[in-house]
């Protein structure tokens, strides 16, 4: 059996986790590959919305297996809060969540070297989520990190202590003004840890190896999007793992020959949330449009994400690098009613046109060109076929397609489950 492989193409919130929930029925064991609580995957049915960050996009399914794989990192504190919400839907966590040994743990000072990192950059700083992300990579790159297996050994602790001092001392030497209360702080910590002994830590890639040998399918979920990954995306302005298809097979230990469909998502538009280059921005009414119409308001810190029309140069970059084979777009429901509609089809540097994308974003020589396309104004909300698709967005779909080289299968119009068209 092979696994399949479910990514964003843009710079993330594209709408992975409406889809990894969506098919997961599909699958027998759905599994996160990279990042932590940087992420929030919206998944919306019945008169509910569930926001995840840490814990896999199947876990609404009985019957399914989810694991959080060596690749991710993992915040005891904002993982604790996940479960507590879902606690309520009726979920078996101990048959339907395990936690590779290896994924790495996010400690409060991780959180707190973000911040400082960030006021230390000023105008410069990446727009992270402060969520520990960079410093936990950081270590885990860096051979100090405490892994998630570390906490089944003794001495555990003094490892915790000494990476904390570490991690003070470089707060302290960046002399930014930043306040913390590190007993409380350890104090939820180390109550969440207990919390989180109750799941069951496993070796993930052998796991998942010895399922897909016993003919099970296993669909990995990323987090993030392609033009945030820490190789391929607009450095320095990008998270810290790879957020592409090559990041799935160590963030679970599995061979690139075991990878089937990749399965690329894409908003029919671009958002962006935090710093960092944006050819295809808007800065007009129409993007306050999309904003609006799209609730384009970050899932896990609230901030409101920045718009812009489909940028097809990092879109076929997104496609190459990460061999997708079929897309999924998402939100076209939200462009009704724009008269028309753009997608960026190359770059002007320096006075020269190019549809490849080139090693800097930089606005100040660089111009987007367009194509326009009539926009429709049907609300596409209520859709349920694809022979209902108004001609308009028929063309915008056939025009990516044939520029990207492969099919659009998968077709959101709303946030839902249901609002969902498979061709
Ligand atoms: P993810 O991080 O890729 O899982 O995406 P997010 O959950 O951060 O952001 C996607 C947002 O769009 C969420 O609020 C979803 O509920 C919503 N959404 C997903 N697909 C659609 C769609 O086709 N139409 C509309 N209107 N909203 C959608
Ligand atoms: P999902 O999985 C959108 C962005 C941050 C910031 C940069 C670095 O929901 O698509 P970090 O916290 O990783 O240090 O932030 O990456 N970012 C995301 N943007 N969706 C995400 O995840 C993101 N995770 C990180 O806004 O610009
Ligand atoms: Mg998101």
């Amino acid at each position: 059996m092979f696994v399949d492989l479910l990514l964003g193409l843009q710079w993330g919130d594209e709408g992975k986790g409406k889809i990894v929930d969506a098919i997961s029925k599909n699958y027998s064991i759905i599994s996160r590959f990279q990042g932590g609580p940087n992420a929030g995957h919206t998944i919306k049915f019945g008169s509910k919305t569930h926001i995840l960050h840490t814990i896999p996009s199947g876990i609404f399914h009985k019957n399914l297996v989810n694991v959080i794989g060596n690749g991710v990192v993992i915040d005891p504190i904002i993982f604790r809060h996940e479960i507590l919400n879902l606690d309520k839907n009726d979920i078996n966590f101990k048959q339907s969540l395990l936690i590779s040994k290896k994924a790495h743990l996010i400690i409060p000072t991780h959180c707190l070297l973000d911040k400082a990192s960030e006021i230390s950059k000023g105008v410069k700083k990446i727009g992270s989520t402060l969520k520990g992300i960079g410093p936990t990579y950081m270590d885990k790159t860096g051979r100090n990190g405490i892994r998630v297996g570390d906490l089944l050994q003794d001495g555990w602790k003094k490892q915790y202590f000494k990476l904390r001092d570490k991690h003070l001392k470089i707060i302290n030497n960046l002399n930014v003004d930043l306040s913390f209360d590190l007993e409380k702080l350890e104090g939820k910590f180390f109550n969440s840890i207990r919390f989180l002994r109750n799941f069951s830590f496993i070796d993930s890639e052998i796991y998942l190896n010895d399922s897909l040998k016993e003919g099970k399918r296993v669909l990995a979920e990323g987090a993030q999007g392609s033009m945030l990954d820490i190789d391929f995306g607009t450095y320095p302005f990008v998270t810290s793992s790879n957020t592409t298809a090559a990041g799935a097979c160590n963030g679970l230990g599995i061979p690139p020959n075991k990878m089937k469909k990749v399965i690329g998502v894409f908003k029919a538009y671009t958002t962006r949330v935090g710093s960092g280059p944006f050819p295809s921005e808007i800065f007009d009414e129409i993007g306050e449009k999309i904003s609006k119409v799209g609730n384009e308001f970050g899932a896990t810190t609230g901030r409101p994400r920045r718009c812009g029309w489909l940028d097809l140069v990092s879109l076929k970059y997104a496609v190459d690098i990460n061999g997708v084979s079929e897309l999924a777009m998402m939100k076209s429901d939200v462009m009704s009613g724009i008269s028309k509609i753009k997608i960026c089809t190359s770059y002007k540097i320096n006075g020269k046109e190019t549809t490849r994308m080139p090693f800097s974003l930089d606005k100040k020589n660089l111009t987007p060109i367009y194509k326009e396309f009539k926009g429709w104004n049907e609300d596409l909300t209520n859709i349920k076929y694809e022979s209902q698709l108004p001609s308009n967005l028929n063309n915008y779909i056939s025009f990516i397609e044939e520029k990207l080289g492969i099919p659009i299968k998968i077709i959101s119009l709303g946030p839902k489950r249901n609002q969902t068209i498979y061709k």
